[in-house]
């Protein structure tokens, strides 16, 4: 049987904007909503990888649509949602999973000198303003209904600080608490916020990460990126690196009926790095 066959349509006549739509865990929460039946419109700075996802979920017989946005720039946000709700007919569901981890030329913070202003703007620009955009962008398209879900995608590292991301760690940690903040604004509203904090996933980001540390810290030295990331997967209590569609399925449960009374988490898909 297919991956997710058996599956309940859980989100049946509802309509999802997924940011970051083009990047590894982007195209994995598209497939996951998809099979549950909603439909989506693929939002990502960089079109290619969108269009990849938006073939991906039509296969899986999703209604799809592809849209450019910077989500640092409000007017961006603001087109997203008109179009969305223009083109899709509807806007129930918002999943902010845009994300970058630093400038063009980020360098592992060992030391923490070595964490330029650039990367401290860069990361929370995309990370914490992006949310907080298109956040306030989606509200009143959702208020009327009632009903809406928010999901924003944080980290394990905005629930653990890690060494060498410092500036990464804050900005997620910023995306939990402000899911917390809106989560208590939006549930007047009938509307859910809540967090999902991946841990390992192999994806670009990893892939450039990876080269980072192995450069910085001398034990990996002989490894190959994707060698330092299972070392890394290794350390946690599962030792099982996550999917895409772990963290798909997990954005597919909140957003869906079965977590009508939860809002205001976050939820960690991390192999149980995190236990507090
Ligand atoms: N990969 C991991 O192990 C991991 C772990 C924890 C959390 N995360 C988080 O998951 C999310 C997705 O990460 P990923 O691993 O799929 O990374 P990725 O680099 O594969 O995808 C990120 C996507 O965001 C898009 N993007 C970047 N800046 C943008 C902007 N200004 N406007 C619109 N789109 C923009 C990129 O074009 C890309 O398609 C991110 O928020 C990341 O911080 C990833």
């Amino acid at each position: 049987m297919a991956e997710g066959a058996s599956r309940a349509r859980r989100l049946e006549g509802r309509t999802a904007l997924i940011t970051g739509a083009g990047g590894g865990i982007g195209r994995g929460i598209a497939r996951c909503l998809a099979e549950e039946g909603a439909s989506l419109a693929l939002a990502d700075i960089a079109l290619e990888g969108a269009e990849r996802t938006r073939m991906e979920v039509e296969a899986l017989g999703a209604k799809a649509a592809v849209l450019r946005l910077d989500v640092t720039e409000a007017t961006d946000c603001e087109a997203a949602v008109r179009r969305t709700r223009e083109e899709m007919g509807g806007l129930d569901i918002l999943v902010n999973n845009a994300g970058v981890i630093g400038g063009p030329d980020f360098k592992l913070g060992l030391p923490l000198a070595d964490i330029t202003e650039a990367d401290w703007d860069a990361t929370y620009q995309v990370n914490v303003k992006g949310v907080f955009l298109l956040c306030r962008a989606a509200l009143p398209a959702m208020q009327p209904g009632k009903w809406g879900r928010i999901i924003n995608i944080s980290s394990r590292a905005g629930r653990d600080g890690r060494e060498a991301i410092p500036h990464y760690s804050a900005s997620k940690a910023a995306v939990i608490i402000f899911t917390q903040a809106l989560a208590r604004e939006a549930a007047r509203d009938g509307i859910t916020v809540n967090a999902v904090c991946p841990g390992l996933i192999w994806s670009p980001m990893w892939e450039q990460l990876a080269a980072l540390y192995q450069a910085k810290i001398t034990r990996l030295d002989g490894m190959t990126p994707r060698q330092v990331f299972d070392h890394f997967v290794s350390q946690t209590p599962l030792g099982l690196a996550q999917t895409p569609e772990d963290v798909g399925r997990a954005v597919a449960f909140l957003a869906s009926e079965d977590a009508r009374t939860i809002t205001g988490q976050a939820l960690l898909v991390d192999s149980g790095a995190v236990m507090h």
